[in-house]
């Protein structure tokens, strides 16, 4: 059997475990043995190859976080460690590597690459912009927990006639903010990609007063802001509101994917297996649809959409 290295890095996200559970329980199908790095590229530095526990990694399935550990290690920007990392690759007879993250893990994936190791990349962030797909795995989750944070903020503000501040996580991404906020009737909304001033923001609380409104709630993506005390003084000197504050953080992340995430999981799994199978290079997979994922490969994107005889293929 052809031994394939899998790692994730960078950030955990809801539905990793699901990826693994699918890929390690169908790869035997197509002739491949996944063999599991721990800790991300820091881990495939120290050479930390797991044993697969099957029992585990069912048990973990409903789960989120990643039960191989995540890391984000910046001395592998340093060419000798890029080197250690590809040598324990080979010592440990492996010329493909699954590498499931977001954009950093990417970059370093990209330079695995460069080292003549095939690579396959899985999109997997909360904050859903990766190149190549148009989602990611766990920003679904992530959508959830945040707008069902939302839900439970504006019962509270509407209990108190109070102005809440939420902050989400994103990075430079506006999508978890929006979808989330639209979903949850935030009543304002500001994202890296419709940024609103602390003055907008303040006339459009004073606008949603006029018209009757007793609580505001204002969701803003993270990173772009410093601090909130201007706008809270801004808003609670026009409105008289009590202005709160609320860094959403880590929880984010965490949480035990949707249903649709371990679907996105699933077949992100057959795909990876049909192309490590069936073709010679390296690609990225990505979530077009519910039904129809993609490879791209040198900048070619091929339309992968799945048909009924696929997902028997999953549960054979
Ligand atoms: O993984 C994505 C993310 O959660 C971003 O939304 C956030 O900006 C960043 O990671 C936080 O990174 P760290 O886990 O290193 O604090």
């Amino acid at each position: 059997m052809k031994k394939i290295g899998l790692l994730c890095s960078g950030g955990d996200a809801p539905g990793i475990n699901c990826y693994i559970r699918w890929i390690i329980n169908n790869a035997p199908n197509y002739d491949l043995d996944i063999c599991l790095i721990e800790e991300g590229f820091k881990g495939l530095y120290e050479n930390k190859f797991i044993k697969t526990d099957f029992q585990k990694i069912e048990y973990s399935y409903y789960n989120g976080g990643t039960i191989i550990k995540t890391s984000r290690f910046c001395e592998f920007k340093n060419k000798k460690i890029q080197e250690v990392c590809v040598n324990n690759l080979l010592a440990n007879n492996i010329d493909t590597l699954i590498v499931v993250g977001g954009n950093g893990s990417y970059l370093a994936k990209n330079i695995i690459k460069n080292y003549n190791i095939r690579t396959i990349g899985i999109p997997e962030t909360i904050d859903n912009n990766v190149e190549n797909t148009n989602f990611s795995l766990g920003f679904m989750t992530a959508v959830e927990t945040v707008a069902n944070s939302i839900k439970a903020l504006k019962e509270s503000a509407e209990s108190h006639g109070r102005c809440y501040i939420i902050e989400i996580m994103g990075d430079k991404s506006g999508d978890l903010t929006k979808i989330a906020s639209i979903s949850a009737k935030a009543d304002i909304c500001s994202t890296p990609e419709e940024k609103l001033s602390f003055e907008q923001i303040t006339y459009k609380v004073l606008e949603l007063i006029s018209k009757g409104k007793k609580s505001i709630i204002i969701a803003i993506t993270e990173k772009m802001h410093n601090s909130y005390e201007e706008l809270i003084n801004l808003i609670h000197n026009k409105t008289k509101l009590l202005v709160r504050p609320y860094i959403l953080g880590f929880i984010q992340r965490g949480g035990s994917p949707t249903a649709l995430e371990r679907y996105f999981a699933a077949n992100l799994a057959l795909v990876t297996l049909k192309f490590i199978k069936n073709f010679k290079d390296s690609g990225d997979i990505g979530i077009e649809g519910i039904n129809n994922y993609s490879i791209t490969s040198n900048k070619n994107k091929q339309i992968i959409n799945l048909k009924n005889s696929d997902f028997f293929d999953l549960i054979k």
